[in-house]
This record gives C-alpha cells, structure tokens and sequence, in this order.
C-alpha cells in the first residue's frame, strides 16, 4: 500500500495537497469482453482497465500482453507486474473461450453473433468508505451479479441459474471475490491514484460555444464544450432560468486525441424565445457552473480594425525596408564609385 493509503483519515485530511484531493471519488474498473463474431480484422476477447474513467491498461488476444495506456503506468510498474498481469489476461482468456461455448449451448444458440461481458472494480467514495462490484452480461442484458455483503450470486435470467449454483457451491469463489472488491481492488486504486495524480489531478476548462439555426420556424440552439478534464460534465439548457429536459439532444461524452473530451446538448425552440435560453455547464474547473448564451453575430468591426491596422503597417514596414535598401545600394555604389578610381 502507498503511503497515503495507509494514513488515518485525519492525517489524510491534512495531507491531501500530497495525496490528491481526498473526498473526491475515484474508481478502478476492467472490463473484460468476449465476442464469437468480432468483425473482420478484430480480436475477440479484449480487456480493458480503467482509472477514474481513463483507460490504463490494455490486453486482447492479439498482443497477448497487457500493456500500459497511459505515461504513468508505464513509468511506474516493473517488469514482474506486466508479467503477472499478462498470465491473469491469457487465463481469462482461456476461461472466456470456454464460457462462450457454453452459454451458446445453454442458450441453444447455432450460431450467430454474440458477446460476454464481465465487470469488475471498486470504488472509493466521497465519504470515503468503498464498494465493490463484479457483474456478468450476455448479449448486452444482465447474466449474473455478486452480492458482496451476502456473498451470494444473483442470477438475473433463468439461463444464469446453473452458473449461480456452480459458483456457490464452491464456498471460495464468493469469499475471494469478496476479498478481491474488498481489499485487493481498494489498494490498488489507491496505489493507481498515487502514480497517477499529476494527470489524473489535471483539470482542463471546457471551451464553450453557443450558436442557433433556424429552419421551418423552430430554432435549434447548440451548446458545444470542448477540451476538458476530467469526464464528468452536465450540460443543461435553462430557460428563464429553470432547466429544460424536453427537446432536447446529446451526443454523448465523446473523448479527443489528446487525452480531453468534448460533448454537445441542443434544443429546440422558438425563435422569438431566443434570449430566454441560456447553457449552463457544471464541470470541476467551472466553480461556479458557467453560464452562456447565443449571441448573434452582430457585424464585429476588430476583425475589420484589425485588418486595416495590420495593412497600415505592413505598407510602412515596406517602404522602410525600401528606403533602407535604396539608401545602402545608393552609399554602395557611392563608395564604389570613390574606390573605383584608385583601382
Ligand atoms: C484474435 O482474434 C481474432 C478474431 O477471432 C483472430 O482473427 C486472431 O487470429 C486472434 N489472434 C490470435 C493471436 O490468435
Ligand atoms: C434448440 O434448437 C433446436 C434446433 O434449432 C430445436 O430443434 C430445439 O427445439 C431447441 N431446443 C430448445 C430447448 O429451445
């Protein structure tokens, strides 16, 4: 366990400069996904784990190693960790291959695309006690899920009951996992958290813009964020300052190349509304949340000042440089001239 982990919650308090901010929650997920019909050029069985959200490392049955995802993963862990990590992902593996046979056959499935999902982390709440997860889905409906505290399975479809019966019979499957949620998961993501403060700490501001279109009569009002970090946001149209939930659309909290990610709400309204809208954004940089509205473009004269200024100058900085040229070629050929005759 890292050292900031084995404090008390007093001395933690004290030094949460040191140890990232405590009271904030964190996470450490894998999620683990079998396919018997991946898509041409895919692996089939892919496992991903994820910090906070972020993905950290990385194994599917191509590499057949577990690699880090991110600088700090690959700074900090040794050789034997990826090796031991590895051996984990390849039993996984093996163990997949068999459970996609089976569930087809308990299905009485001939063939066909379908897919096994298990998932697995803890968590480290804002009040600082932890909770641990494992559930299994199949074909994208839950499969079968443990009961931590009753350490007993819970079987979410009837095909799930023999799997719920195999895994209680064996006392320590339940007492391992439990074990695992419990305390294994709890130190690594505190360790995790550790190596990865300075870039899991970061916060990036969001970019926000606002803008309307008008067809048919209704006027469609969008509110990008752009650049931020970390995932979690709530964008949100108010009118007259209350929250509007009708009409309105998201893509989604989709990630950029570089690590922040950027999502989009818009709703539509109508047209003589327009200055009652505004979009509110709720993001940890943003204290207090930002608030923002479409201001139609009215004519912008700087870009227009800014272009004359900008010409102004060049054209003196032209004829400057000329007059400078002309005054040196002029003094040249002037000396030339003075030196020519001694020649
Ligand atoms: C991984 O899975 C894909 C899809 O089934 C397969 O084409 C590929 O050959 C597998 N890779 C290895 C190394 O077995
Ligand atoms: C399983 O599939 C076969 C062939 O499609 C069918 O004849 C049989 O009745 C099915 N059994 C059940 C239990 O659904």
């Amino acid at each position: 366990m890292g050292p900031c982990g084995a404090l008390g919650w007093g001395l933690l308090l004290l030094l949460s400069a040191v140890c990232g901010a405590a009271g904030e929650p964190h996470s450490l997920r894998y999620i683990h996904t079998g396919m018997t019909d991946p898509g041409p050029g895919l692996p089939w069985f892919v496992s991903v784990g994820y910090v906070d959200g972020e993905i950290f490392v990385h194994y599917d049955n191509n590499t057949r190693r577990d690699v880090p995802r991110t600088e700090w993963m690959a700074a900090n862990m040794d050789q034997q960790y990826w090796d031991r990590q590895t051996e984990i992902s390849q039993r996984n593996e093996q163990i997949y291959r068999g459970n996609l046979n089976t569930l087809r056959e308990r299905y009485n499935q001939s063939g066909g695309s379908h897919t096994l999902q298990w998932m697995s982390g803890c968590d480290i709440l804002k009040d600082g006690t932890t909770r641990g997860y494992h559930q299994v889905a199949y074909d994208g409906r839950d499969f079968i899920a443990f009961d931590k505290d009753m350490k007993t399975f819970t079987a979410a479809v009837p095909e799930a009951v023999p799997t719920k019966r195999k895994w209680e019979d064996d006392g320590s499957i339940a007492e391992g996992l439990k074990n695992y949620l419990q305390e294994t998961c709890v130190e690594w993501l505190r360790r995790y958290m550790e190596h990865g403060k300075a870039e899991l700490g970061r916060r990036e501001r969001p970019e926000v813009r606002v803008w309307g279109k008008e067809a048919d009569g209704i006027l469609t009002l969008s509110c990008r964020a752009h650049g931020f970090y970390p995932r979690p946001i709530v964008v949100s149209w108010m009118k007259d300052g209350e929250e509007q939930h009708q009409d309105t659309q998201t893509g989604g909290i989709v990630p950029n190349s570089d690590g922040t990610y950027h999502t989009w709400v818009t709703i539509d309204a109508r047209p003589e509304h327009r200055d009652k809208y505004q979009c509110r954004v709720e993001h940890d940089s943003l204290q207090p949340a930002g608030l923002y509205s479409w201001e139609p473009s009215k004519p912008n004269l700087v870009p227009i000042v800014v272009g004359v200024i900008v010409a102004i100058v060049a054209i003196a900085i032209v004829v400057g440089v000329g007059f400078i040229i002309y005054r040196r070629h002029a003094g040249k050929k002037g000396k030339g001239y003075n030196v020519a005759p001694g020649e």
